[in-house]
């Protein structure tokens, strides 16, 4: 049976929005009834721009979808965000029932279907974040650095971020971490660029990878390329935005990651924060504090539209993450890493 997807997978967006959202004890019902709607509330502001690109992706959290369809009909890989506590940073897990994602070439569009949604939700829940991310000169973050270089493309990007035979009930579908990092500019900026590129593993005008032999252990590159016990490489699709105010000096990257399996995001995570091996935790956690941190799982536009949700059997389901670190990947998201430098 053909799956229509929501629209995971797009080119870097020039505005985005993310509204993460709580839903109120009784409003259930409310709630869902929402969700059947959103495809058509997205077409009736995309009808209007279509040069645009309107995309909206939208998120349900592990509590909530208990609430609305049932425990034994959880996704296989749903489960709320766990904290990850290092020895000296922590990403925390914040509160989300649903996750609104939208991407536009403008930011009219993003803010118009925004009220619409905000507009429905009154009596339904509220929005807890709120953040209105741009785009940055040359992909760029405000650390400076081009951002998405190593994201996966056609089909390594399908098979990193789609749910398949591991799960046919909810085939189509993908999970979704975000966090919100808020940078320290002061001491980044008084790091010389070349302390700054050994912080992310990268060059920063030309945004060319360093060396293995000459990368360190802490970079965030390094950190964050990972692989199944087979070395292949274990991916997932990022569309971070930067965002910020001059007003209080506000400057900050709004993660996302969408992946087939939230174990590989997680793995990456846990890299960063405790550090691979323990200690040797992310350099670039030194200048961005994570304040929000939470998973969702973004089923198939079929499912969003007219949901089916599927009882599991009696055989219990495999999540939480297990504490082996095993991962559980398919063979669908395995691709080998083929680039020269390492
Ligand atoms: C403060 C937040 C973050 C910033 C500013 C940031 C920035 C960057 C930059 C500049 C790159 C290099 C260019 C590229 O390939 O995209 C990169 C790569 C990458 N980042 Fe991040 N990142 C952040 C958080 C994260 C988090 C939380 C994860 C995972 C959970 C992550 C996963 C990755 C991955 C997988 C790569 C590509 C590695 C490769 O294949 O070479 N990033 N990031």
């Amino acid at each position: 049976m053909h799956v229509v997807t929501q629209q995971v997978i797009a080119p870097p967006a020039r505005a985005g929005m993310f509204l993460v959202i709580t839903v109120d004890e009784g409003a259930e019902d409310a709630a869902a009834a929402l969700l059947t709607e959103i495809s058509g509330l997205t077409r009736s502001v995309a009808f209007r721009v279509p040069d645009d690109g309107l995309n909206c992706v939208i998120g349900i959290g592990a509590h909530l979808w208990d609430r609305l369809y049932g425990e034994d009909t959880r996704p296989l890989h749903l489960h709320p965000f766990q904290e990850i506590r290092g020895a000296k940073h922590t990403a925390p897990a914040t509160e989300g029932d649903l996750l609104v994602h939208l991407r536009c070439r403008e930011m009219g569009p993003c803010f118009e279907l925004a009220r619409i949604i905000a507009r429905r939700l009154v009596g339904i829940g509220q929005v807890v974040d709120e953040v209105h991310g741009f785009k940055f000169f040359d992909e760029r973050d405000l650390l400076g650095f081009v951002d998405g270089t190593e994201n996966p493309e056609g089909d390594a990007a399908v098979a990193a971020v789609t749910v398949g035979e591991e799960d046919p009930a909810y085939a189509g579908g993908s999970y979704v971490i975000v966090q919100k990092y808020l940078h320290d500019m002061t001491s980044w900026d008084a790091l010389s660029v070349e302390e700054q590129e050994r912080v992310i593993g990268r060059s920063k005008l030309d945004d060319i990878e360093m060396a293995d032999d000459v990368k360190p252990a802490n970079a965030h590159i390094t950190l964050n390329v990972i692989e199944d016990d087979e070395g292949n490489q274990l991916q997932i699709l990022r569309d971070n935005m930067p965002f910020g105010e001059v007003g209080d000096g506000t400057s900050g990257t709004y993660f996302i990651g969408y992946a087939a399996d939230p174990g590989v995001t997680e793995r990456m995570l846990r890299n960063m924060f405790i550090g691979d091996p323990p200690g040797t935790y992310d350099r670039i956690l030194d200048f961005s504090v994570a304040h929000t941190g939470a998973l969702f799982f973004t089923p198939s536009i079929d499912f969003l539209d007219d949901p089916h949700p599927v009882a599991r059997d009696a055989t219990p389901a495999p999540d939480p993450a297990p504490s082996d670190g095993s991962l559980r990947i398919g063979s669908l998201h395995r691709r080998t890493r083929e680039r020269g430098t390492r």
